[in-house]
């Protein structure tokens, strides 16, 4: 049976193709920060389990006043979800584009929010040549007759940050053709003192920044993500119109808790500033392998031994792996594999060693 989950982090699925238990796979498909939940959340849950047993503020006034305090903007124009996954639906769903440019390979649910409106999709292939980047013949891809442009920084799955000239330039051409852009930083958080597009809002009345809290403070199964926009009614008709209390209490919660956590915030930043180096650099040095230079916490690679499917060879030794073939413009050389703490990142390098050294050996 062959593995083709849609998204990583699907542990379940995996060790049913395996025959084992989902507990002993290692998740390297999933990018959450291994130092797992902030302690002062999980405090903070402990301390309010009665929460549970009402229904949360339908407005989550204290959650939105959190973030609208952390990015120094205001409330109105902050729409907290479950996950920013809810967010990219219900903000497509309120736009309604008919026609929207989508860059390959990227996050597989922005074109399936827009299918589900029935928009027209126009593929801008990124290639390996130009380093998966875009170049300025994006600007030139942003006709009028367009109504959104989806783009993600860093993105998923090459883990590079967008040029910021070429960021604002582009946010400039969508202003003047009246096109939506939507920009993806749900792993921006990973990056010290990257601020992103939010301090530029105000510029670009038609920008819509997403953010993800569930990666960088591993809260992927209490799930909370938001949207920033400078407009306001847009926002607020998807405040107005979708469906109550889809953030449950304790993702509510977290979100007032967390962003002021600067311990838990350095930490990672200090956890990233050394195995981001390390990883990519053992990989590097591996026959057979290329790599590109990660910015975020995860690192997407090339296998070039024929016949090697990485991800069926390190699942055999319990470690799961992204293979990124059903990506568009992608195929089954590529894979993701996340950046996870020091013991188990020698693990993944070890399991790569042998599964490498096995093709290149053995002639078999
Ligand atoms: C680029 C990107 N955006 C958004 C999401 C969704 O994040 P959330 O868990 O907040 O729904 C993901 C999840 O993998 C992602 O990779």
């Amino acid at each position: 049976m062959a593995f083709s989950s849609q998204h990583g982090g699907n542990i379940i699925e995996a060790a049913a193709v395996m025959g084992v238990d989902a507990n002993t796979l290692i998740d390297f498909s999933a990018n959450i920060n291994p130092l797992g939940m902030p302690d002062s959340l999980k405090r903070a849950i402990t301390e309010n389990l009665v929460l549970a047993e009402r229904y949360p503020d339908v407005e989550y006034r204290a959650l939105h006043q959190a973030l609208a305090n952390h990015h120094k903007i205001p409330q109105e124009w902050v729409l907290a979800g479950n996950g920013e996954t809810e967010l990219i639906f219900n903000l497509v769903q309120q736009l309604s584009p008919r026609k929207a440019l989508l860059l390959t390979p990227g996050f597989a649910e922005y074109r399936r929010a827009l299918a589900r409106v029935g928009c027209e999709i126009t593929d801008f292939h990124l290639s390996e040549e130009q380093g998966w980047q875009p170049e300025a013949s994006l600007l030139s891809a942003l006709s009028s007759d367009l109504d959104c442009l989806f783009l993600c920084t860093p993105n998923n799955p090459t883990g590079l940050l967008l040029d910021r000239s070429l960021l604002l330039a582009v946010a400039q051409r969508c202003r003047e053709n009246n096109i939506a852009l939507i920009v993806d930083e749900a792993f921006l958080d990973f990056i010290p003192d990257e601020p992103g597009l939010i301090p530029h809002l105000s510029n670009f009345p038609r920008l819509y920044v997403l953010r993800s809290l569930t990666k960088f403070f591993a809260i992927a199964g209490l799930r909370l993500g938001y949207l920033v926009s400078a407009d306001t009614v847009t926002v607020g008709r998807i405040r107005e119109q979708r469906e109550p209390w889809t953030i449950n209490a304790f993702a509510a919660l977290a979100g007032e808790v967390i962003l002021n956590d600067s311990t838990y915030i350095e930490a990672s930043h200090h956890w990233l500033s050394n195995e981001q180096p390390r990883l990519f650099n053992a990989l590097n040095a591996l026959p057979g392998i290329t790599v590109w230079p990660p910015r975020a916490n995860y690192i997407f690679l090339r296998c070039d031994i024929e016949g090697v499917d990485l991800q069926r060879a390190l699942l055999e030794k319990n470690i799961l792996i992204r293979h990124c073939a059903n990506y568009p413009g992608l195929d089954v050389r590529y894979y993701r594999v996340a950046i996870k703490s020091p013991a188990d990142n020698d693990k993944l390098l070890e399991a790569l060693r042998q599964v490498l050294s096995h093709k290149d050996g053995a002639g078999e």
